[in-house]
């Protein structure tokens, strides 16, 4: 988090012994009381390297302006203040990748060491964020590990702490829709689904990026010759995501599967214009579908009221 709540810092440390605080001013002001809760924490100040691979700028922490982290100059200016009050820095932390390869976490590790060098000689560890997307099947993990060994080469006191999320759910999760009608436009005929980008799927609009449907392909060929845009059911007239085609014309009742739906999808559904929120399930290799939990009408209002 850019900035903690007072009130939470208790809450905090009672969860978690590494906490990383986003600026100067927020170790001077948090330090204290969370080293009260918890003396055995080890706090970090989230670092700006100034540089990401990332060209979106929502997903950019680097990008110009960005409010994500320390950049050099103001751990220069700030360190004292720092010192002045025993809140130096237990770790740093630098989380700037998205879904990157090894490549970028070569280019981040040497700009580390060529710019906070001398910072890294005064923490116990470097925390080096998500973002790291090893599991991908081009991942180079050799050029990663060796751009590591050579960091450590350089500062062996450090312990190196990476924390990949989307990487852990890599080409999991389906998302599973409904077409419940066919509507004519001017445009594209448009199937509207029992789902919504905008509340259930709200990555795919932010980003952007138009995720693979099973069986299906993103534009007309020889074999899929049926074309639709889709649609969802909440009143936001963006509520749509691009083209896809299909090898038989849809109707009520097909199922549309989105893939790949896990990391930044069951995390972000809402229930915008009361939409309701996607079962959760798991399907077995065995081909049954387990339901661990369905939403209704209630969880939409005990949290409006
Ligand atoms: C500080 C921090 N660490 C880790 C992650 C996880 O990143 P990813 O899921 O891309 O690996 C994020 C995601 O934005 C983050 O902000």
């Amino acid at each position: 988090m850019p900035a903690y709540p007072e009130g939470q810092v208790a809450e905090i440390a009672d969860m978690a012994d590494h906490v990383s605080l986003n600026s100067v001013s927020q170790l001077l002001q948090h330090g204290a009381a969370f080293r009260r809760h918890r003396p055995d924490i080890h706090l970090g100040l989230r670092i700006n390297p100034g540089y990401s691979p990332v060209s979106t700028d929502l997903y950019n922490p680097c990008s110009a302006g960005s409010r994500l982290g320390t950049r050099l100059l103001d751990l220069e200016r700030g360190f004292g203040a720092l010192e002045q009050a025993g809140l130096e820095p237990d770790f740093l932390h630098c989380h700037n990748l998205c879904e990157s390869g090894a490549d970028a976490l070569a280019q981040t590790l040497a700009i580390l060491a060529r710019d906070f060098g001398p910072w890294l000689h005064r923490v116990r560890s470097m925390n080096l964020g998500g973002g790291h997307l090893m599991s991908r099947e081009d991942y180079d993990l050799e050029a990663a590990a060796g751009a590591i060994a050579a960091f450590k080469a350089q500062f062996p006191h450090l312990q190196l702490i990476m924390e990949p999320g989307s990487a852990l759910v890599w080409e999991t999760g389906y998302f599973r829709s409904k077409v419940l009608d066919i509507m004519e436009t001017e445009a594209l005929p448009v199937a509207i689904m029992d789902s919504s980008l905008t509340a259930h799927l709200p990555d795919v609009l932010e980003m952007p990026y138009q995720p693979r449907i099973l069986g299906a392909q993103m534009q007309a060929t020889a074999t899929h010759i049926h074309l639709y845009r889709l649609g969802g059911q909440s009143c936001l007239a963006g509520d749509q995501v691009g083209n896809y085609a299909f090898k038989s014309p849809l109707k009520p009742g097909d199922d549309l599967v989105f893939l790949d739906m896990m990391h930044y999808t069951m995390v972000k559904t809402h229930t915008f214009n009361g939409m309701e929120l996607p079962s959760i399930g798991v399907w077995r290799s065995n081909g049954r579908y387990e339901l661990i939990r369905r939403f209704g009408y209630s969880d939409f209002e005990s949290r409006l009221s």
